[in-house]
């Protein structure tokens, strides 16, 4: 049982990681600034854990309030650093206001740690730091492509920043660095799940949104990838199996069984899936029909990729268990529960 702080834990990925943290027996403090999350994520966080979360709006990147978060919230153990701007197109519009977000309050939360004796971090980096590799499964061995946009570069950039500062104090800090494959889904409640913001950009929030009538249209970004239908591939992961992952990450390191001070991980199922696989699949499991129209390829989208987790596997512990349907299934029933709750007005 340790008290743990979560950066960005009303987004997506973080509230379904506080809920795995409170359902271990750890108590939880999020820090937000609800750029891109909504404070009533903290209701169905108590919903299904029955535990509500010390919550504090703050902005990772003002370092004054995060000094004195710290000196509020005595005896932190462990940080899962999920706080980022993570929309690759608006990256490339507005490039400094990515560097700055993700990178000054990633600098922020590592000066910050040795002043406050927190020695351990969760850094949520993504398989995006591969670009297209050059060998199916990727291992976390496989050598970095230059980015394809500056979010992409914020969390190469994260990465060296870890290494480089625990490279210079290894006994002040470790870090397991997670990459996240595509995650996907909704807690089995469907008490949490994605809120996009606007027009999603990722494809199982604009595949829920069509299904349910809000968007006319899905449009399949290319049909004519070397791929065994020619619509492009990914690794879609559960979110609440991701979830998992960093409740391990961060026992791992309280229980000093880290091999490294620095350790990272491919967080994927291991089996790729195309995007019209995706459709299929979940119009079969919902009974609902996708409307959808072949259009060209999106520039910057990567052909295929799908992880090598064989060393989350042994070494972590963890294996992603739900089955796609199942994970297309709560993607469904989160999008009903936003409809019952009128949340599409
Ligand atoms: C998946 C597939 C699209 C929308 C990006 C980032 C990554 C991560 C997740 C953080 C692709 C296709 C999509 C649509 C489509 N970052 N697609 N029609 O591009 O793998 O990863 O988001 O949040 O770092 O790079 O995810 O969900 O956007 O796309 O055909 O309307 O679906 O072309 O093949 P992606 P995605």
């Amino acid at each position: 049982m340790a008290k743990i702080l979560v950066t960005g834990g009303t987004g997506y990925i973080g509230s379904h990681t506080v809920v795995e943290l409170q359902n271990s027996g750890h108590e939880v403090v999020i820090i937000d600034n609800l750029s891109n999350s909504n404070i009533e994520v903290l209701n169905g966080i108590e919903k299904i854990s029955g535990i509500r979360p010390a919550f504090e709006n703050i902005d990772c990147v003002d370092y004054v309030s995060m000094d004195k978060m710290f000196e509020k919230h005595q005896n932190i153990k462990a940080i899962i650093h999920f706080a980022a701007s993570k929309a690759v197109g608006e990256s490339v519009q507005k490039p400094l206001a990515y560097y700055r977000n993700n990178l000054v309050s990633l600098i922020n939360l590592l000066q910050l740690m040795p002043i406050h004796h927190i020695e351990n971090i969760v850094f949520s980096s993504s398989c995006t730091v591969y670009g297209q590799p050059d060998q199916l499964p990727v291992t976390e061995n496989a050598p970095i492509k230059p980015a394809l946009s500056p979010y992409g570069n914020t969390k190469q950039i994260g990465e060296e920043i870890i290494r480089d500062t625990i490279h210079a104090n290894p006994n002040h800090y470790q870090s397991i660095i997670l990459r996240y494959f595509n995650p996907i889904g909704a807690h089995p409640t469907a008490e949490i799940g994605e809120l996009p913001n606007g027009i999603p950009n990722n494809l199982l929030p604009f595949v829920t949104q069509t299904a349910i009538g809000l968007r006319k249209q899905l449009q399949v970004f290319g049909n004519n990838y070397n791929t065994p239908d020619g619509s492009a591939v990914r690794d879609y992961i559960h979110v609440v199996d991701l979830a998992k992952a960093h409740v391990l990450a961060v026992e791992r390191m309280l229980m000093n069984k880290t091999k490294n001070t620095v350790e990272i991980f491919n967080l994927g199922t291991g089996r790729g899936l195309s995007v019209l696989e995706i459709i299929n699949t979940f119009e079969k499991v919902t009974g609902v029909k996708v409307p959808y129209r072949i259009v060209d390829r999106r520039e910057g989208d990567i052909e295929k990729v799908w992880a090598e987790p064989g060393y989350a596997n042994s070494e972590l512990g963890w294996v992603a268990h739900e089955t796609v349907e199942e994970t297309l299934r709560s993607a469904w029933a989160w999008e009903l529960k936003l409809a019952e709750k009128g949340k599409h007005e």
